[in-house]
């Protein structure tokens, strides 16, 4: 059990901490009041209300269509059930980088709307400006390197990124230029797990990994996936904790079958 169960609220200043003592993070993503209410309760440390809603709650294939209205509705859900964790919002494609004022305001409208504690941006020197302003403004700003899913179509698919040299150390540049910004925390995804290890060595601020490895201080996973209600992805780095997708199913067949045999509801179960 973690240590940490013990915090009454997770900081940015808490995971700091925690980086320092070798105590690992653990995040996953929330959407919504029910769900993230569970997570919360469970001691998770972060949740990340990631742009993975436009996948797992709205169906698109990719993370581009959902919006910032979108993605404030599901922050507030989520920030209305939790007591303790970091909230942390994906700031949507095309609200920050197309230039540092448009990215300020998008971050201020799911401060101010939603309540939460801090934004994510994906991508490093391209984005460096928008990253500089929105913390000029007192917003922390967690990064994102590697697999960035809102560039899927630059990169043409999901495989493992920096692999290469060039890219590798690129990464690693990009990786400081963030910290030296004020970034409080690096998600990295989908790299080579020694890559991953030496950023987060390099680095004084916590890097977490989902498909990273575990030389990184935290991990962050899709609540969907982890619980198995999604069931047809499967990579590599996704460990299922739970099989959901066979248990609602099952759940759903027997209360339709129930209903369809007249025996639901019985006699203790009306009025
Ligand atoms: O949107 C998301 O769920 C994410 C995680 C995969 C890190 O960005």
């Amino acid at each position: 059990m973690s240590v940490h169960k013990d915090v009454k609220r997770v900081t940015t200043h808490v995971l700091q901490e925690m980086k320092h003592r070798g105590e690992k993070i653990a995040m996953l993503t929330g959407y919504d009041f029910s769900l993230a209410k569970i997570i919360d309760n469970a001691g998770i440390d972060i949740i990340l209300v990631g742009d993975s809603a436009s996948n797992v709650m709205a169906g698109h294939e990719t993370t581009l269509p959902i919006t910032l209205d979108q993605m404030i509705y599901h922050a507030s859900s989520v920030i209305r059930a939790i007591n303790r964790c970091l909230v942390v919002v994906d700031l949507p494609f095309g609200t920050y980088q197309g230039n540092s004022k448009e990215a300020l305001s998008s971050a201020i409208r799911i401060m101010k709307e939603s309540g939460a504690h801090a934004v994510k941006l994906e991508g490093g020197e391209e984005i460096l400006e928008s990253v500089k302003r929105i913390l000029s403004a007192g917003i922390p700003v967690m990064g994102h390197l590697g697999l960035t899913p809102q560039s899927i179509y630059k990169f043409g698919t999901y495989v493992v990124r920096a692999k290469e040299d060039e890219e590798a150390k690129k990464l690693i540049a990009d990786a400081k230029l963030l910290e030296q910004a004020g970034c409080f925390a690096l998600v990295l995804e989908k790299i080579p797990a020694k890559l991953a290890t030496k950023v987060a060595q390099e680095v004084k601020i916590p890097v977490i990994g989902i498909g990273a490895g575990n030389g990184v201080d935290g991990q962050v996973l899709v609540v969907h996936d982890m619980l198995g209600i999604t069931h047809e992805f499967s990579p590599r780095f996704l460990r299922r904790y739970a099989n959901l997708y066979d248990e609602i199913k099952g759940a759903v067949e027997n209360y339709i079958e129930d209903v369809k045999s007249l025996d639901f509801p019985n006699k203790d179960e009306q009025y």
